[in-house]
């Protein structure tokens, strides 16, 4: 891998920033709010940002990165494949609930719901990521889809994952505002208390988290390199019945896809300056 050295400071940076950012919300809702219960009250609310934070900010950062992690490259693309969603999958599981947390509260409380900017962008977000995931599932875990269709929707999920992502960051930026906004009356927001320095900053951690697994996803050199040929991978495979043990490890789809015909779909996918592995 180019630039090991340059990829283990932003992984590492990212790593420690992810977990500040879980302390940081924890901090928030323990010590300067109410704290966590599932009573109907502002401790109900509190699992909404918690678990936003923690599922959709951090799990799913790490989610976004992982084929990048070239500790991983020697591991199956199924089996990343598999890690891939099952951290998607706990993100959006953890969103749900945030979700029904923050429902359930405004039910209980007689607040009207989805008036805000916030609630709209955020249920949005939350919508088209559930629909991504559903997509992603159906479309290259699951081998019933063609090669060429595969390569044709690679771009639009890369494209698609990172706008989300974005969307998330700015989604929960929204909320903190608001919620601070809300909350803080004596003294007000606008005199800058404890909390409010405490809570801007857990906002600025945010942005720099996800503008660290952005730099990460985003550099060609850090990329998971495509898998070998169906040759170079099974010599045997032509003149002898059994794969040896690495060929077995690998996921058939993936085989499929880089057969020589979806090599050169995927070089000139390249040349478009688009993905090469799928
Ligand atoms: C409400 C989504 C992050 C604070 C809502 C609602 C949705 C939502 C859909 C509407 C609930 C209703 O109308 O009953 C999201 C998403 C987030 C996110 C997708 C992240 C990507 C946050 C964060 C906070 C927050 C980090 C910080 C405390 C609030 C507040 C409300 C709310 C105060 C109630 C007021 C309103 O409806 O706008 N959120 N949220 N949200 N959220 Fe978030
Ligand atoms: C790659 C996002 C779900 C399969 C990526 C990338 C992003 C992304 C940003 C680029 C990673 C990189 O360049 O290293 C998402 C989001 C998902 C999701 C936001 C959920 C909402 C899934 C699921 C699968 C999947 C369920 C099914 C297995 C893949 C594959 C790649 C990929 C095969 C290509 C990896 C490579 O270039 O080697 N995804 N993804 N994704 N994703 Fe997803």
């Amino acid at each position: 891998m180019e630039g090991f050295k340059s990829f283990l400071f932003f992984l590492i940076s990212s790593l420690l920033l992810g977990f500040a950012l879980v302390i940081f919300v924890l901090v928030w809702v323990l010590h300067y709010s109410d704290g966590l219960a599932w009573d109907g009250g502002n401790a109900e609310f509190n699992w909404h940002p918690v678990l936003i934070i923690t599922g959709f900010v951090f799990i799913e950062g790490i989610a976004i990165i992982v084929y990048r992690l070239p500790w991983t490259w020697k591991c199956s693309k199924l089996l990343m494949k598999f890690i891939h969603a099952g951290l998607h999958l706990t993100a959006a599981i953890l969103v749900i609930v945030a979700m029904v947390a923050v429902f359930d509260f405004h039910n209980a409380k007689h607040i009207p719901n989805m008036y805000s900017l916030h609630s709209w962008v955020g249920l949005v977000v939350v919508i088209l990521f559930m629909l991504q995931l559903v997509v992603s599932i159906v479309v290259f875990l699951i081998p019933i889809t063609p090669v060429s269709v595969r390569a044709a929707l690679m771009p639009v999920h890369v494209y698609g994952g990172l706008l989300l992502y974005g969307g998330v960051i700015g989604s929960a930026l929204m909320g903190i505002t608001e919620k601070l906004i809300f909350s803080l009356k004596t003294p007000p927001y606008s005199n800058l208390p404890p909390q409010a320095i405490f809570v801007n900053t857990l906002g600025i951690l945010i942005v720099v988290f996800g503008g660290l697994i952005l730099w990460i996803v985003t550099r060609p050199g850090w990329k998971r390199p495509p898998e070998p040929t169906v040759k170079e991978q099974s010599p045997y495979r032509e003149t002898s019945g059994s794969p040896p043990p690495e060929y077995s490890k690998t996921d058939k789809s993936d085989v499929e896809l880089n057969s020589e015909a979806a090599r050169k779909r995927n070089l000139n996918l390249d040349e478009a300056g688009q993905r090469s592995t799928m």
